[in-house]
């Protein structure tokens, strides 16, 4: 087990995932499932955001009270299946930034190729929360990270739904110093590279495509 693994067994998202699992959940409940998924992780991907106190006044007396503090978070979803969790993180951080990340699987060498990024300027400042329902061979999550580190970004968590094992090893094993978020590791990889039980494929269920 690594420490900057963490695998959310609440009972909210349990319930929720296996909803997503039914293959007879349609797109419409699934979009909305990814959306609270994504909030109630989000819950705990900003646990320790720094805080500092200011001086405030409540209607009885003056006092200090805590609030977020620093540029705080940029989120940056990798296309597509990431753009489904977005909404949900916004409702818990609404004046975060928001870049993204797009990527394409060369069909030859198998690896992921950058098509679109666009990042906020001050990203390196910033903690950057990657969204990217399905963690699988790890290939785009590795991508997205090595793009991030060459932009600066030193603080990086990566919130998905669903994990293979082969991807969590890959990518915590090259980059100890970033934090993993998923509500489950399954065990295998098909012959298609899709996670096994699983949920199919996560962009598709989302935006109602095949
Ligand atoms: N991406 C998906 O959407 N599903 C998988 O099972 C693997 C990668």
């Amino acid at each position: 087990m690594y420490k900057n693994l963490k695998v959310l067994n609440h009972p909210l998202l349990q319930h929720k995932l296996t909803l997503l699992r039914d293959k007879n959940t349609n797109s419409k409940d699934f979009r909305a499932l990814v959306k609270e998924i994504a909030m109630l992780e989000g819950y705990e991907v900003t646990r320790d955001l720094p805080l500092e106190d200011i001086s405030i006044e409540t209607p009885i007396c003056k006092t200090k009270s805590s609030v977020i503090t620093g540029k705080t978070v940029a989120i940056v979803p990798i296309l597509r299946a990431g753009l489904g969790m977005v909404d949900g993180l916004l409702n818990l951080l609404p004046t975060a930034k928001v870049g993204h990340i797009g990527l394409y699987r060369n069909e030859e060498t198998l690896h992921p190729v950058e098509y679109y990024c666009k990042l906020p300027l001050d990203v390196e400042q910033r903690t950057v929360i990657v969204t990217e329902p399905m963690l699988a061979t790890g290939g785009s999550v590795l991508a997205a990270i090595k793009l991030l580190k060459s932009h600066g970004v030193k603080d990086i968590k990566i919130m998905t739904i669903l994990s293979a094992q082969q991807g969590v090893d890959a990518v915590l094993k090259a980059h100890p110093d970033i934090e993993l978020y998923t509500l489950a590791i399954d065990k295998e990889l098909d012959e298609n590279g899709y996670i096994t039980p699983g949920l199919g494929d996560a962009g598709d269920r989302i935006f109602g495509t095949k």
